[in-house]
């Protein structure tokens, strides 16, 4: 599997086993929550920046009979995608690989447009709106849920060793992301036009052991890729020395009595009027 090419590549997270641990434990019922209420058999549905389609499929058995069509920018991701609906049954997914920017479909062709984890990563927030605005119909849809930075933690001592937090965060700035995306919905889809908007908000909690064996080990395994350390350090974020010193305190972090962690999300509907 493919990771981020070099430094300057625009996508953070990659393509690489570790991350896919992380959304492997990704599904409609627990990360598209706050839309199912408005899904209804028959719909026409796009997820944009599907991924490996874990949430994907499930958005599909809500709408089904209705056409779910997936799209990414990464090959790789889009032949997971076709894997998991394959294995799923669910026959009335398409999945294409494309860029959000845009999209491979006519105007209001959708009943619903769903994102999770993707506005965070794309510059132009605007152009990507847009561009799924157009492709929704009028009284169409739009369900996004976001990264909020600022509000995520691993407790205890995260004021001490926060800062190993805050460079992910200025990693994913520099590569053109927005590490508050999940503050910032509300006024931008507003601002591209949306109404009828409802923002809500909502965490991805680690707090069993296995939990946080699993945050511990899956930031051990990924934060610490040559490619991110390579990108970190070639922004001019981190040294190496503070990458070995945040892998020892992450050490002590798991051994922590109480150690729990949590990645926090904005999330909001909106139509198009
Ligand atoms: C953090 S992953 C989230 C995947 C999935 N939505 C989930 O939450 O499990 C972000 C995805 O957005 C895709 N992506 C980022 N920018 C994109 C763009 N401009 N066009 C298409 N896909 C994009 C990436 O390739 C990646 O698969």
């Amino acid at each position: 599997m493919s990771e981020n090419p070099s430094p300057t590549a625009s996508y953070t997270m990659g393509y690489s086993e570790e991350f896919q641990q992380l959304l492997a434990q990704r599904s409609c019922e627990t990360h598209a929550a706050y839309l199912l209420p408005h899904l209804r058999s028959g719909q026409r549905l796009l997820d944009f920046g599907c991924g490996p389609g874990n949430i994907t499929v499930g958005l599909a058995r809500a709408v089904e009979p209705g056409e779910v069509h997936g799209i990414d920018m990464e090959a790789s991701q889009i032949e997971l995608a076709q894997a998991a609906a394959q294995a799923g049954g669910h026959s009335n997914t398409t999945f294409h690989v494309g860029d959000i920017t845009d999209l491979p479909f006519e105007d209001n062709f959708f009943d619903v447009a769903h994102c999770h984890a993707v506005l965070m990563h794309v510059p132009d927030t605007q152009g990507a709106l847009a561009e799924v605005k157009r492709v929704l119909k009028p009284g169409g849809i739009i369900a996004s849920r976001e990264l909020i930075g600022n509000s995520s933690f691993m407790e205890p001592g995260f004021e001490a060793r926060g800062d190993a937090w805050t460079t992910f965060m200025r990693l994913l700035q520099a590569n053109g992301g927005h590490p508050q995306m999940g503050w910032q919905l509300k006024k931008a889809l507003l601002d591209a036009g949306f109404t009828g908007i409802h923002a809500s908000g909502s965490f991805d909690y680690f707090d069993t052991h296995d939990e946080v064996a699993f945050l511990h080990r899956f930031v051990k395994d990924w934060f610490f890729l040559p490619h991110v350390i390579g990108a970190a350090t070639s922004f001019g974020l981190a040294t190496q020395e503070q990458f070995e010193q945040w892998s020892n305190d992450l050490d002590q972090w798991l051994e922590e009595t109480g150690a729990i962690g949590a990645l926090a999300f904005g999330e909001a509907t909106a139509t198009k009027p």
